[in-house]
């Protein structure tokens, strides 16, 4: 058995977890061969269009077929279409594939297989094919993001999800290996996007020598207010923490997070700055601080991710509006308990990586309390909406991922 087999082995097995089992592909993925993550990436990302050429050529509806089986065949259609592999391989290999896993239904998978990869793919030129089918996202997410966003934002939100996210490194606590090329990023002071030497550099984040971060985070964790007592609730794994330690090394920070492990995470992350905050395990709904303290304290809360879609791309075909709902309420608990550890005078930097309202202005409405003009503050070229909750959102696209940003403050 060769080492390629393998890799589709397990992709296929990844696939099958994330699908049935509602696993998270990227902590699945962690040190898998690049052909592994490859495939389980951009069948996550094409799965609503894949599904849509097979069904066409599949007696049986897709949704009864053994997770595994699916997972064979959407990886041979997707590879057909989308590596370099030809045609007959990617689908002799999941043929292949789907005999170890449930040998009974490689006749299926290759029946399927072999008509699947002459289907026409929906048209992306043609503007009668539905935005949801040529980019693969759920219809009522479009539908969404067509209230949310303007045409030209909705589309390039829409096509970025489809591509992988480019490595992009922090500066300030990077240091490039030998081989690795990277280029200033076009909108982001601070930001270098990697142009070669990938495998280098992602090997220089994972033994803590630099520091992989999205451009958008980046220009999310400046607009905190300087201030000379800062926290950071729900600081891990870290990025902001970075960044907020390189803009104000002079004040005395703070950062909380409630799981051990991803704290352990964020501790390892500011071993890179020349001055550390203290770092805490808590829970920021009963925080160990005292209240008032903070003059300025950011809230990059959990969310859904919607704006995360390139590098989660399987989020969009589990979120539901009871799970939106269910974290709006975690947010607000989380914000209130932010507003009560800032001193009078001081701002909250209430931040998600989601573009959903019900996580961004209305959690914030909900308060009553005064919100200051922020979008100003990002860098001139990166694409915001300001909203009129006095909030603003930066669209994901091909410069990094969607954020929803308040500026609370100044606080009563
Ligand atoms: C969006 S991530 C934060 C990313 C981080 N700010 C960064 O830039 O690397 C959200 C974090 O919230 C944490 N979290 C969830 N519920 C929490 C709670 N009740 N108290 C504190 N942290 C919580 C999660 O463990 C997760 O690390």
């Amino acid at each position: 058995m060769n080492s390629s087999v393998d890799a589709r082995r397990e992709a296929a097995r990844v696939l099958a977890r994330v699908d049935a089992q509602q696993a998270h592909a990227a902590r699945l993925l962690d040190g898998a061969p690049p052909l592994t993550r490859e495939l389980v990436m951009v069948v996550l990302r094409w799965q609503l269009t894949l599904d849509h050429v097979l069904q066409a050529v599949t007696h049986r509806p897709l949704s009864l077929v053994h997770p595994a089986v699916r997972a064979c065949l959407r990886m041979g259609l997707a590879e057909a279409r989308f590596l370099r592999t030809p045609p007959a391989v990617a689908v002799a290999e999941a043929v292949r594939v789907c005999k170890v896993l449930l040998p009974k239904a490689a006749g299926l998978v290759n029946a399927s297989l072999r008509r699947a990869v002459q289907q026409p793919w929906p048209s992306q030129e043609e503007e009668g094919t539905p935005l949801w089918l040529r980019y693969s996202h759920p219809p009522w997410l479009v539908e969404r993001w067509q209230r949310r966003l303007p045409e030209n934002l909705l589309r390039q939100a829409l096509a970025s999800a489809q591509q992988p996210a480019p490595l992009c490194l922090l500066a300030g606590v990077s240091q490039l290996p030998a081989g690795v090329e990277a280029s200033p990023h076009p909108f982001v002071p601070g930001v270098l996007v990697v142009t070669k030497g990938g495998s280098q550099a992602a090997q220089a984040c994972a033994g803590g020598k630099a520091y992989a971060m999205d451009p958008t985070a980046v220009a999310v964790a400046r607009l905190l207010p300087r201030g000379q007592r800062l926290l950071e609730l729900a600081a891990a794994p870290g990025g902001k923490s970075l960044v907020v330690g390189l803009e104000q090394a002079d004040s005395l920070r703070v950062a909380l997070d409630l799981r051990v492990g991803r704290v352990r995470l964020l501790a390892r992350a500011v071993r890179l700055l020349t001055s550390p905050p203290r770092v805490l395990v808590g829970d920021a709904r009963r925080p160990p601080l005292r209240r008032h303290s903070f003059h300025a304290v950011l809230l990059d809360a959990p969310c859904s991710g919607t704006g995360t879609l390139r590098r989660h791309p399987e989020i969009r075909w589990r979120l539901t509006s009871r799970h939106i709902a269910e974290l709006a309420q975690l947010q607000q608990e989380l914000l209130a308990s932010a507003v009560d550890l800032t001193a009078p005078g001081g701002h909250v930097l209430y931040a998600t990586c989601s573009l959903e309202p019900e996580e961004n202005e209305e959690v914030v409405q909900r308060l009553g309390l005064p919100v200051s003009p922020i979008a100003f503050q990002l860098p001139p070229n990166l694409p915001r909406l300001e909203l009129s909750s006095g909030g603003v959102l930066i669209p994901p696209g091909p410069w990094g991922d969607g954020f929803v940003v308040h500026l609370l403050g100044p606080l009563p």
